[in-house]
């Protein structure tokens, strides 16, 4: 199924490619169980599920927009406004709370000098609270842009994990592979390439 003209191409060949390879998955009249597929494949693309993410899986799916939005609103891995660089989920379930996490989140919120569902006035990171990772026994835990799991995050972690980001981050920067949107959508403050 190709709905977008050349024109109106919202996305890359290679996403609207991977997302006809999901809708393929199931029989055409449940190809919407493909929409969750495609939502992160769009994110990983545009860095959030913007409007326009929306309205175009929306065409794809033969779907009204706010089906396609009920879906990206309801699970957390789903950027429905623009993030930093790095989204940082922070686990704040009872389990992790109980061993450390809230502690984690503190020691973060007061070391970015930003709240949950913030970003950093660099673009370099947001940071929001994420329901159980799976990882209870390693609390504190987060994912970093919901692909990186780290474990174990004392104080010290913390302060050692946003140091390798921000030099990841200048690396890339030195490098010249920072230039597209990336998860922000703003020019200037890129993805970090393994999707969010
Ligand atoms: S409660 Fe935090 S990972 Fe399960």
């Amino acid at each position: 199924m190709t709905v977008a003209s050349p024109e109106t191409r919202l996305l890359s060949d290679q996403a609207y490619a991977l997302i006809e390879r999901e809708m393929t998955k199931f029989p055409p009249e449940r190809k919407r169980s493909a929409l969750i597929a495609a939502l992160a494949i769009a994110q990983d693309e545009i860095g959030w599920t913007s409007r326009e993410v929306i309205e175009e899986l929306a065409r794809w799916f033969e779907l009204p927009p706010i089906a396609v939005y009920e879906v990206a609103s309801f699970y957390t891995l789903f950027n429905t406004r623009p993030v930093g660089r790095y989204k940082l989920s922070l686990c704040t379930n009872l389990p992790c709370a109980l061993h450390d996490g809230t502690k984690a989140a503190e020691h973060l919120k007061q070391r970015l000098g930003i709240g949950f569902g913030e970003t950093t006035p660099d673009g370099l990171f947001t940071l929001v609270e994420s329901e159980c990772l799976g990882s209870c026994g390693d609390a504190p835990v987060l994912l970093v842009n919901n692909k990186r799991m780290r474990s174990f995050l004392d104080n010290a972690a913390l302060d050692a994990l946003i140091d390798e980001l921000r030099a990841e981050a200048q690396g890339s920067a030195a490098a010249g592979t920072d230039g597209h949107s990336g998860a922000t959508g703003q020019p200037g403050v890129a993805g970090d390439g393994d999707g969010r």
